[in-house]
């Protein structure tokens, strides 16, 4: 067993802990997900969310040390999501890491919950090569970031409205599926035609943005003249936001030196997604790694392994620093 670290991330609806040997060995990764709670509301009510999370992140470190089967006096640092994410919640995860730095005097590691999401890509295995793009997709972000060395991520473009889990959510929401959307869609667009209706497939194009609104409202607007199942829309759907995160993909490998791709974000669980991503893999002869479904959403792990590269180029938070719920990537200047 080399140096562990653990994990803590409260950014959004899940209370996360895990413990990572060196960077990139699990040993032990607990999600509470608050799903049960905002499926009530359709979406996330951050305090329900923040007051859920102080209830849970105790049992649930617990539970993550408990698994690991190593002891707390064997954890060398605690790293924990600083933002960007809700307010409220992130001071939970924040407080209580601080807590645990100061009463096991080990470093705190202050981590950005973007970076994390790339970085979840190198858990469980080795060998990753730069310069490399990042894409992220989640309910809260969308973006694309490019990575000259290890493990420095620079934004390239973001979206300009909806995220793309934020887009699937809605119209998911729409056709009267629970919350969180985007698995329910996946489910119900396995039974539809995803070539029912065309969406354009090619957003904002000469740039790395993003936008998802204007399909939105296409898919609001057919939704409401009733001219299709909801099976057939949510295959379409799905389908076109799948095409325009690889059509950005396909540009950023255009016009960028890249000897390699990852991605990251809940929206990266889509199994769709995933073997598109697979074949541009093939048809670009380029490795294009992303992690499991488990490590793709919220996890701890990403916090841990990241934390311990962190440590080890020396970057230890101070105690009186704050949150940054709106902390996004350095803009990258080429
Ligand atoms: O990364 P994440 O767990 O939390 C945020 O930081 O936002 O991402 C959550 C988003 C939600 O919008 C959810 O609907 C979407 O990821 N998602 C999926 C799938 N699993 C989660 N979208 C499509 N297909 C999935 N299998
Ligand atoms: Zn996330």
């Amino acid at each position: 067993m080399g140096e562990v670290f653990l994990g803590i991330d409260t950014s959004c609806d899940d209370t996360c802990v895990a413990l990572v040997d060196e960077g990139r060995r699990v040993l032990a990764s607990v999600v509470s997900s608050q799903e049960d709670i905002h499926k009530k509301f359709g979406g996330i009510l951050p305090e329900f969310a923040s007051r859920a999370h102080a209830e849970r992140i105790g049992w649930v470190a617990e539970e993550a040390i408990k698994k690991s089967g190593i002891g707390i006096e064997d954890i060398k640092g605690v790293g924990v999501t600083r933002g960007p994410g809700l307010p409220g919640s992130l001071l939970v995860g924040w407080e209580f890491a601080k807590g645990l730095s100061i009463s096991r005097n080990i470093p705190l590691i202050p981590l950005n919950h973007l970076e994390a999401h790339l970085f979840a890509c190198f858990l469980g295995r080795e060998g990753e090569k730069f310069p490399l793009v990042g894409m992220v997709v989640s309910g809260g972000h969308t973006l694309l970031a490019y990575s000259p060395e290890p493990f420095k991520f620079y934004l390239l473009g973001q979206t300009r409205d909806d995220a793309g889990g934020e887009a699937l959510d809605k119209v998911a929401r729409m056709l009267g599926l629970s919350y969180p959307g985007g698995p329910e869609l996946e489910k119900l667009a396995k039974k539809g035609d995803p070539s029912r209706i065309e969406f354009p497939l090619r957003i904002l194009p000469g740039t790395y943005d993003f936008s998802f609104s204007g399909i939105k409202t296409q898919a609001k607007r057919i939704w409401e003249r009733k001219e299709v199942s909801p099976e057939d829309l949510a295959a379409s759907f799905q389908k076109a936001v799948v095409e325009i995160l690889v059509d950005k993909l396909e540009f950023a490998l255009d016009t960028l030196e890249v000897n390699m791709v990852v991605a990251g974000g809940g929206v990266v669980a889509n199994r769709l997604l995933r073997e598109r991503l697979k074949e541009l893999s093939w048809r670009r002869n380029i490795p294009v790694w992303f992690p499991p479904p488990e490590f793709s959403i919220d996890n701890g792990a990403m916090i841990a392994g990241l934390a311990y590269y962190r440590w080890k180029e020396g970057r230890e938070g101070g105690l009186e620093e704050d949150i940054k719920p709106s902390w996004n990537l350095e803009l990258w200047k080429g």
